[in-house]
């Protein structure tokens, strides 16, 4: 059983839908939530209006996300938007050396992903040539250890000295400093070491471009500094929580410094969106998604998700996808107030290689998990297993078929053993990895937390969790400083 759309982007839900998984009976029981939690999807498209959702300062607060992917006049993304992305494009292009992309959970994850796939592992070791001009790129910002970040500021010292040996010119960093709040811990520290470092060496030309909070009037403290430093700044919009961020400046910040495709990108997400408006729930992937799931977990008591995806740079769609299933739906209270302690936890893994290690839990430890599977169909560039040593017999068996079907084969394998073992799973395939595809996805993920929130009663839209250690460590970091 699988609902597949025009595109080719398919969610096969066989082994988690029917006798002895999720039942019809199970689904049927959720009808009327089903129902609300639809028109409430339709209600937050047309107004940005979710039921009982509250900024951190208790707000109330639109949510928008569903609106990032449509470019249009008025709306978050829209020609004039994109303009001003090309603006960066074509400023680095050519011209800066180095993008150092400082931000940390919404401020990062989705930016890893959208650079994971497009340039893959050795973007920073081609030539320019290679790159088509587009800088190296390098994430910061995302913890604060000063080993990491000692290492990337002299790397980029080192690479100041190459570019000065070789071509007598200073190289050229840009910071793309990204935080919403404008004042996180993790990216300012690692912000302000970096830039002091770097401006203090000569061989380096140090330039800011800011991603936050847009107000003028109340700015954050990013903005603020951008404004009296004539750094240029892109948008984190109101409305647009941290793990939704992929599809608005954040993201698209990201997408403008590798030269990724965003129209694409956006097409992919907004042709879900065209989907996920669908009334039937067989032809809607984030409800049935969302169904399923939940259903698993309340009535089968299946309530991890291992988020599989087959190949090594689908790793961080995996982390980008903790984020926004553990902040979206771990909640102590429900909307009402109630007690509820929801969520449901998220793993990640990756094939083949999670198959050395944690298939052994998969496949015999509790049976309280859906192991999600990503699965691409067409891999650009495959390669063939020669037969090198055809006197090994062991090795000649495995010749002569490509890697991408190799890796198929052994992620059918793993669906196949632990279906046989009464282990939920699932599979999402996307065609080809294109940013269009990879649009289709992560939108279909995005919606399909929407719904579930509405099906657990839950705000799917703040982290008041996260607030919690934020209140013990300021005062702890005032502590220390009067202490010096
Ligand atoms: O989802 C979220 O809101 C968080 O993960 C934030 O993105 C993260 O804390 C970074 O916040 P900021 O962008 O304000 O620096």
């Amino acid at each position: 059983m699988s609902l597949t759309l025009k595109s080719g982007f398919s969610f096969d839900y066989d082994n988690l839908y029917g006798e002895g998984k999720v039942t019809e009976a199970d689904l049927k029981s959720y009808a009327e939530d089903l129902k609300k939690a639809h028109e409430a999807m339709k209600v937050m498209r047309e107004k940005g209006f979710i039921k009982a959702h509250l900024s951190k300062d208790g707000e109330p607060e639109k949510v928008l996300f569903s609106q990032l992917p449509y470019i249009e006049e008025g709306h978050l993304n829209s020609p004039k938007s994109l303009a001003h992305l090309k603006e960066l494009t074509d400023h680095v292009k050519g011209n800066v050396d180095a993008v150092v992309s400082l931000g940390i959970g919404g401020s990062f994850l989705g930016n890893k992903v959208l650079f994971d796939v497009h340039c893959g592992a050795f973007w920073n070791a081609m030539s320019d040539e290679e790159r088509k001009g587009f800088p190296k790129i390098y994430f910061s910002g995302n913890n604060i250890d000063p080993r990491s970040t000692g290492d990337l500021i002299h790397h980029l010292e080192s690479q100041a000295e190459i570019v000065k040996t070789h071509k007598n010119r200073k190289y050229k960093v840009l910071l793309l400093v990204i935080s919403k709040s404008g004042g996180t811990l993790d990216t300012m520290s690692n912000f302000m070491v970096i830039y002091d470092q770097l401006k203090k060496c000569d061989q380096i030309e140090v330039e800011v471009v800011a991603v936050t909070d847009p107000n003028e009037q109340k700015p954050t403290l990013l903005k603020k500094l951008a404004m009296e430093k004539g750094w240029p700044t892109y948008s984190v919009p109101d409305g647009v929580g941290g793990r939704f961020t992929i599809f608005c400046e954040v993201g698209l910040t990201m997408a403008a410094c590798i030269g990724m495709d965003i129209e694409q990108f956006l097409a992919g997400a907004r042709d879900m969106d065209e989907a996920c408006k669908n009334d039937d729930i067989w032809q809607n992937p984030a409800m049935l998604n969302a169904a399923l799931k939940f259903a698993a977990a309340e009535k089968h008591g299946r309530d991890i998700e291992v988020m599989m995806p087959y190949g090594d740079y689908l790793k961080s769609v995996s982390e980008w996808y903790i984020q926004l299933l553990a902040e979206s739906l771990g909640k102590q209270f429900d909307k009402d107030g109630k007690e509820v302690c929801y969520g449901r936890t998220p793993l990640v893994a990756v094939g083949t290689t999670d198959m050395h290690s944690q298939t052994q839990q998969h496949q015999e430890g509790k049976l309280n998990k859906v192991v999600q599977f990503i699965k691409v169909a067409k891999w650009d560039k495959d390669l063939v297993i020669p037969n090198v040593f055809p006197e090994a017999q062991k090795l000649a068996d495995i010749s002569g078929v490509t890697m991408g079907e190799a890796l198929e084969v052994a992620r059918q394998s793993n669906e196949d053993a632990l279906s046989s073992n009464q282990r939920f799973n699932a599979c999402f395939t996307l065609p080809e990895l294109t940013p269009y595809h990879l649009g289709e996805l992560l939108y279909m993920l995005a919606m399909s937390v929407a719904y579930e929130g509405e099906l657990s009663n839950v705000d799917a839209f703040n982290q008041p969790g996260v607030e919690a250690y934020k209140r013990i460590m300021g005062p702890k970091l005032q502590a220390l400083k009067a202490s010096k």
